[in-house]
């Protein structure tokens, strides 16, 4: 069975363009996005890196870390690392994992057999502190993902994580947000001020401060 949201995320060592790791211990304290490629040298793969490595500064300021993984060799790893700085402008900033023995591809089933082959899907899965899934994506080869979208998910999580809201369709950080359904109009009125109920159920009120 795959992975489910809070579900804890499998532990694994694994070799990376940054030395050898163990996952639970290099991202102690953080967020992480593991993130699956198909294949090093590839089109899409080359500006989705080097999309991530652009990013890494949004990334940091949200306490994430990022890590790639493929099934693709270590040496093939560091002499792709090239390319995704000539394409997207930035150096290889975070680690790619090298999972020739796939590993770290089965305990998170990133290899789905009805999309060609042997190499893993474009899988994201976003983990939180406490090494708990907060959320799956799982795109096929043929169709890059959207890395804001990444970084708009985690400031949802992080800001549900610290107030009793929900966000709506398409939000963005800094409209306003949803009160929670289990919080009554009068609770809310008293911890947030202003609300709009619109319906019993869809009460809207500003972002809460951080
Ligand atoms: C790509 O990154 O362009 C790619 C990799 C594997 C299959 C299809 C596309």
């Amino acid at each position: 069975m795959g992975i489910r949201l809070g579900d804890e995320a499998p532990n694994f060592t694994a070799d990376t363009t940054e030395g050898t790791i163990d996952f639970h211990e290099w991202k102690a304290g953080s967020w992480a996005v593991l993130f699956s490629h198909p294949a090093d040298f590839t089109p899409v793969c080359t500006t989705e890196l080097g999309r991530t490595a652009e990013l890494n500064a949004e990334f940091a300021k949200r306490n994430t870390k990022t890590i790639a993984v493929s099934v693709d060799p270590l040496e093939s790893h560091k002499g792709w690392a090239g390319d995704i700085k000539d394409v997207g402008g930035t150096d290889l900033n975070f680690p790619i994992i090298a999972d020739e023995s796939r590993n770290v591809a089965h305990l998170y089933d990133m290899i789905h057999p009805g999309e060609g082959d042997t190499s893993t899907v474009r899988s994201v899965f976003i983990i939180d502190p406490n090494n708990k899934v907060r959320l799956t994506l799982t795109y096929p080869k043929s169709v890059g993902r959207n890395f804001d979208e990444i970084l708009r998910v985690i400031d949802a999580l992080q800001l549900t994580d610290s107030a009793p809201v929900s966000t709506p369709a398409d939000w963005t950080p800094g409209e306003r947000v949803i009160v929670s359904p289990a919080m009554s109009t009068e609770d809310a009125k008293v911890r947030f001020g202003e609300v709009d109920e619109v319906k019993p159920y869809l009460r809207w009120t500003a972002q809460p401060k951080g």
